[in-house]
């Protein structure tokens, strides 16, 4: 199956869980190389994944070359996440699959790094005696110093939360080869308190990224041969730039406008929405660039007014109906996608029918769903009881998907005979004649490869399809306006 969705809804695991554990593959090589080789493994979700690109630029730039095998490596790091619990257990699951390398080679040093190294702090060191080094997310400037420090035989750990650090002049150079689309960070941090959530402790406060320097990757990106960029925070309408200077404001709208100025043929997409913030002035700027995707992902997490409020989300069911509906209005067929909790504290059998009745009413493209899982230390652990029993949260889980399943299944249908925008990204998984690409409105869409290339624009007719991918066959290249 092409889309890792489908291997989702069997497996209940989030869409990132394919890229779980992925390697960096690297085009650039270490300056003034000083003979040590490092590995990197990301996990968690597309913030990760492109934090490690900024962990790979601070090494290379001390001298470190990049290996894809472990064995081989004087520096293995883990890029962790903490969202669930499974998250966590996946890392301490994995350590120990090191502990040979450390027996082969016991000068080499492990790092643990990102959420779960801010969460857990010192007491990872306790809990793992293999882990040599701990540093969060806001730290990674500091890296070659707490190498240095392990190596001298202490171990060492940085996971200070700054109120400014956005990397903003770390080019992270995308790293894989021959890539076509690629994240770019726009902000760190997250200021809601959503009371189920671990973010805001282990990224710390909200701080937006200089609009320029974003703008400025993106068109590096884009001469590099990228034509899609993703723009990625917490909450990215929340994005504010402030020219200290010039005191102009830049907004998520006005960002959106820069970047999809740089070349008609770049792509746009970002993620993720919040309902709170989601104001019309950016679906009208979605609306007036064609390369700015036909694509919102907008987490409602519950159908139930009640429960959203015991979540901390400060929306109502009518307030996110409202948005869209405001969707749905300024930018007709959107692609909309969200993501769900189910059995959160005292959620009663009526309120996860309001979930079920909610998606009723949006009928999504795409989904990503879960049980609840408490975290320590977040508002839901310390004032409510986690009561939902697991069977029954695993039972909600497995409604909520299955209606999913359907309803992807239902908005693929209407696409057949019609003929889409496709940028190809790669070659398809299931057969090397085959490529992969995707619709502005973030369908899947599997066709003959003919003479096309990656990287191409083109219009392909939708002949049948799946919950999950639209399969046709090229009609020819695509115009952009
Ligand atoms: N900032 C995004 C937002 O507010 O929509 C979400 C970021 S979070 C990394 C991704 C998703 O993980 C959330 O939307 C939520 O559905 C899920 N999630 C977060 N904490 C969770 C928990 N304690 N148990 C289960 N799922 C959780
Ligand atoms: Fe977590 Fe809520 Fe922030 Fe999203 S908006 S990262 S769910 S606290
Ligand atoms: Fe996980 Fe941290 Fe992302 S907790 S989901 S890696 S922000």
């Amino acid at each position: 199956m092409e889309n890792p969705t489908l291997d989702f809804l069997k497996q209940n695991k989030p869409l990132d869980e394919s890229r779980q554990g992925e390697t960096l593959d690297m085009k650039r090589e270490a300056k003034d190389p000083n003979g040590k080789k490092f590995y990197i493994e990301s996990y968690g979700c597309q913030m990760n994944f492109s934090d490690s690109e900024i962990v790979a630029s601070v090494l290379m730039d001390e001298g470190f070359d990049l290996t894809k095998n472990h064995e081989e490596a004087d520096l293995i790091l883990l890029n962790t996440c903490a969202i669930r619990d499974n998250a966590e257990q996946r890392v301490r699951a994995r350590l120990k699959n090191f502990t040979p390398n450390k027996k082969a080679n016991p000068s080499m040093q492990l790092g643990i790094l990102g959420c779960m190294a801010e969460r857990l702090k010192e007491k990872l060191l306790e809990e793992e005696k293999l882990i040599d080094i701990v540093c969060g997310p806001d730290a990674y400037r500091d890296l070659p110093r707490l190498v240095a420090e392990a190596e001298s035989g202490r171990k060492a750990v940085n996971v200070f939360l700054s109120r400014e650090e956005t990397y903003a002049d770390i080019s992270p150079v995308k790293l894989t080869k021959g890539g076509i689309t690629a994240f770019v960070s726009i902000m760190r941090g997250c200021n809601n308190m959503c009371s189920f959530c671990v973010v805001p402790f282990t990224r710390g406060r909200e701080r937006s990224r200089n609009a320029y320097s974003i703008q400025a990757e993106c068109r590096q990106l884009f001469d590099e041969g990228y034509r899609e960029v993703t723009l990625l925070g917490q909450n990215v309408d929340s994005y504010s730039w402030t020219n200290s200077e010039t005191e102009e404001n830049v907004s998520f709208a006005q960002l959106l406008e820069l970047v999809a100025q740089v070349n008609p043929l770049l792509r746009v997409r970002f993620s993720t929405s919040h309902p709170k913030d989601m104001v019309d002035e950016v679906l009208h700027t979605m609306a007036k660039y064609e390369n700015i995707c036909n694509y919102i992902h907008l987490p409602v997490q519950s159908g139930s007014t009640r429960v959203l409020d015991l979540m901390n989300r400060t929306y109502s069911r009518e307030w996110y109906m409202d948005r869209i509906e405001a969707i749905n209005r300024i930018i007709p067929n959107c692609g909309i996608s969200s993501d769900f909790i189910t059995g959160f504290c005292t959620e009663t059998e009526e309120e996860h029918q309001e979930t079920l009745s909610l998606m009723e009413l949006v009928k999504y493209d795409f989904a990503y769903m879960y049980y609840y899982s408490e975290r320590p230390g977040t508002l839901a652990e310390r004032k409510y009881e986690d009561d939902i029993p697991l069977e029954t949260k695993k039972r909600r889980l497995k409604e909520i998907i299955d209606l999913q399943q359907v309803h992807s299944l239902a908005k693929n249908e209407p696409e057949i005979g019609k003929t889409l925008k496709v940028l190809v990204e790669k070659v398809s998984r299931r057969s090397d004649e085959d490529f992969y690409g995707r619709s502005s409105e973030n369908r899947v869409v599997i066709f003959p490869r003919q003479n096309y290339r990656i990287g191409d624009y083109v219009n392909v007719k939708i002949e049948r399809c799946t919950s999950s991918s639209l399969i046709g066959h090229a009609v020819g290249p695509a115009e952009i306006v």
